[in-house]
């Protein structure tokens, strides 16, 4: 009883206090008992589409900035090269051009992509050391019984050995029927029974029986959003957990994840086209909408004991917009985006790349597009890339021993369209802090970039001085202890170009990191507290340096849950205190 009142006390002093100190700081509780997922070091991913293979291999930018992040995360980035183009792609000896590849007629309107073995040769070698690459097969073209797809596994796997982790069996299968690939009765039923033969012929194929580790098969690959009917294509019964439920124990022994795709805007069509906004891409609210929606599809792959991938997203479907996928606003929703996802179970998120699409991180190569000609570069949403690659860089274990490996939980005390909010662990310990403030700021500087279209430069702008709100996290760390910041920072949620993760950037020919890192450190106060300022459109990380006090179940503290309580009721009441003074 007395427990009980003590924590609806709590909670009313809790309650009273976000509201009260609204204006001044906004108090995030750490809570002890959070659930959490993995965070992969390699939880930010890319898919590239097949045609646009040869572009992003032509210069050394891709490579150089992969090689980046895997400096950070101690594990490249994984790449999927796939999309619409995999289920138009043919697999020859030789091509009469002696090209390795061609696309028909052209790369931005293919309709069919020819290639030869060598064309996998070309990009074997080219990503850093350690990438996971993931293939797309063929499985629209059932001539033969999948004949090219069973082609098109042999030599993949000739070429590219065991960086080749996972195959798939065609790109957004549940837009076959709506392209005319399938009649009207393509279902889970006939998917299922085409997986069984297709991967059965891999399977039995003389290759597969020889290789010590061969690739699974990434399974689904599903494009229509669950819970919005009105954006799915056509009618059928497509969704990872109708897939599980179909699926046989031998099935499950070849599949090594499952994926399904999104993309929570989109220039594809009229409807659509007129609903897209920059500042519904920088909310977190609408996110948890988009996201949340995926939360079942996980509980279905976990089930059938394999995890869900978020496998080809970006901000905009059909390419892109300029404006929006092309902004810092995209950059701060990419981390939303990713450490959302791998909070609710979706272990890596593969943001889909061409090499003339508006949403891609950074293109190799100048095209021309709307009259203007877009130079080779790095757009502002690489810059939540390079913040996440710090967020899931694994934790020295110089401590406790500790593996390393990371786990993540969203914090429900940081959780509106404006604010959100990630704890991060090594076991039992909280070991870094993520907050983003996801509020639009539309500012004058870094409206342009010469990778991007002219014509989307921003010109409606903020008014007033920009915010700057406190976040006082009541965190288990001891007093004292050193914590360092991280700063994912830009002129503005509409900014193209000024964007910086603690101050450093990125040359936009080389992709060589500029300038060094600044270093902010702050300390833990008494009572556990950490206090940040964040501008309103930025995003900040908080690391517990090595070695320091992680407090937590592991830690000796004598007496502590008392005086820790005590220390916290005593906060809140002179928070409050404060608060009310300050009103009066
Ligand atoms: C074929 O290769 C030649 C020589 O490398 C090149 O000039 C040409 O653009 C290529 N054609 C296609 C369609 O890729
Ligand atoms: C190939 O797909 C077509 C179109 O859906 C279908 O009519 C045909 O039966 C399929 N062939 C095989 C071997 O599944
Ligand atoms: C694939 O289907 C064909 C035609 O039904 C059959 O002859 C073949 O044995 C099947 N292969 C596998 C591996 O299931
Ligand atoms: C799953 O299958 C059931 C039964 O066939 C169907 O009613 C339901 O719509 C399917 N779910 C999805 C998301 O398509
Ligand atoms: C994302 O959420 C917004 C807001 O609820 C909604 O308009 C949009 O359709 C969603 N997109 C998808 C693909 O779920
Ligand atoms: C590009 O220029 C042509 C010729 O001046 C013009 O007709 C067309 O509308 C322009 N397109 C765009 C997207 O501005
Ligand atoms: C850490 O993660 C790796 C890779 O996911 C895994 O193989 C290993 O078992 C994990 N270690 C622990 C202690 O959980
Ligand atoms: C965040 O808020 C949404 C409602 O907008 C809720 O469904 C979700 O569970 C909350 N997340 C956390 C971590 O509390
Ligand atoms: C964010 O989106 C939610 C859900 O659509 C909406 O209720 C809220 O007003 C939006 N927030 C802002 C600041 O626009
Ligand atoms: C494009 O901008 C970059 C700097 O971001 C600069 O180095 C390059 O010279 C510019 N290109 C042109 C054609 O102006
Ligand atoms: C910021 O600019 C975007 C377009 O770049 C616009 O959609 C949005 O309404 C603006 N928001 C504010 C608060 O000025």
């Amino acid at each position: 009883m007395t427990v009980r009142s003590t924590s609806l006390a709590a909670a009313l002093l809790v309650a009273a206090a976000a509201k009260v100190v609204a204006q001044d700081a906004t108090v995030v509780d750490v809570p002890a008992s959070l659930a959490t997922r993995p965070l992969l070091p390699d939880v930010y991913g890319y898919s590239i589409e097949p045609v646009w293979v040869d572009d992003y291999i032509s210069t050394s930018l891709a490579a150089n900035l992969l090689s980046i992040i895997a400096d950070v995360t101690g594990k490249p980035p994984p790449i999927r090269v796939g999309g619409n183009t995999a289920d138009q792609t043919f697999l020859h000896d030789t091509l009469s051009t002696g090209n390795d590849s061609v696309a028909i007629p052209t790369p931005l309107t293919a309709k069919i992509f020819n290639i030869t073995p060598a064309w996998y040769e070309s990009w074997a070698d080219y990503f850093p050391a350690g990438t996971d690459l993931i293939y797309t097969l063929n499985l629209n073209d059932n001539a033969s019984l999948w004949a090219n797809a069973v082609a098109e596994a042999e030599a993949a796997h000739a070429a590219l050995g065991d960086k080749l982790v996972l195959f798939e069996l065609g790109n957004e299968i549940d837009h076959f029927i709506n392209k005319g690939w399938r009649d009207q009765f393509w279902s889970v039923d006939t998917y299922m029974q085409q997986f069984r033969n297709l991967t059965g012929q891999i399977k039995n194929s003389e290759w597969y029986t020889k290789t010590q580790s061969p690739p699974k098969f990434q399974a689904g690959v599903f494009a229509d959003p669950p819970w919005v009917p009105d954006q799915q294509d056509e009618d059928d019964d497509f969704s990872i957990e109708n897939l599980t439920l179909a699926e046989r124990p031998e099935d499950r022994e070849v599949i090594g994840s499952y994926a399904t795709h999104l993309y929570p805007q989109s220039t594809c069509d009229t409807e659509r086209w007129l609903r897209m906004r920059l500042d519904l891409l920088s909310n977190h609210t609408v996110l948890w909408l988009n996201v949340s929606q995926y939360a079942p599809q996980v509980a279905a792959a976990d089930a059938a004991g394999a995890p869900l991938v978020m496998g080809e997203t970006n901000s905009v479907s059909c390419s892109g917009k300029s404006g929006i996928s092309d902004t810092f606003g995209a950059a701060l929703w990419g981390v939303d985006y990713v450490l959302m996802g791998a909070a609710l179970g979706i272990q890596k998120t593969y943001f889909h790349l061409g090499a003339q699409s508006q949403y891609s991180a950074f293109t190799p190569k100048p095209y021309e597009l709307k009259n203007e000609t877009l130079e080779p570069g790095i757009r502002a949403n690489w810059y939540g890339h390079y913040f996440v690659a710090k967020v899931a860089a694994p934790v020295n274990s110089d401590g406790e021993g500790s593996s390393g490996n990371l786990t993540i939980a969203a914090l429900p005390a940081a959780n509106t369209s404006e604010l959100s909010g990630y704890a991060v662990y090594t076991g039992a310990d909280l070991h870094k802090l993520v907050f983003l403030n996801m509020g639009v700021w539309n500012g004058t500087e870094g409206l342009s970039n010469n990778a991007t279209l002219s014509a989307t430069d921003g010109t409606s702008f903020s008014e007033g001085e920009r915010p700057t709100s406190t976040i006082r996290a009541a965190t288990p760390w001891c007093s004292g202890a050193a914590v360092d910041v991280t700063r994912l920072t830009g002129p503005g949620t509409n900014a193209k170009s000024g964007v910086a993760v603690a101050g450093v950037t990125f040359d936009p020919s080389t992709g060589d990191k500029v300038g060094e890192e600044t270093t902010e450190t702050l300390e833990v106060a008494g009572d556990g507290t950490l206090e940040v300022e964040v501008k309103r459109a930025e995003g900040v990380l908080l690391a517990l340096k090595a070695g320091e006090c992680a407090g937590g179940a592991e830690v000796e503290t004598s007496g502590a849950a008392g005086s820790v309580m005590g220390l916290w009721m005593g906060r809140l009441i002179a928070v409050i205190v404060g608060a009310v003074l300050v009103s009066l």
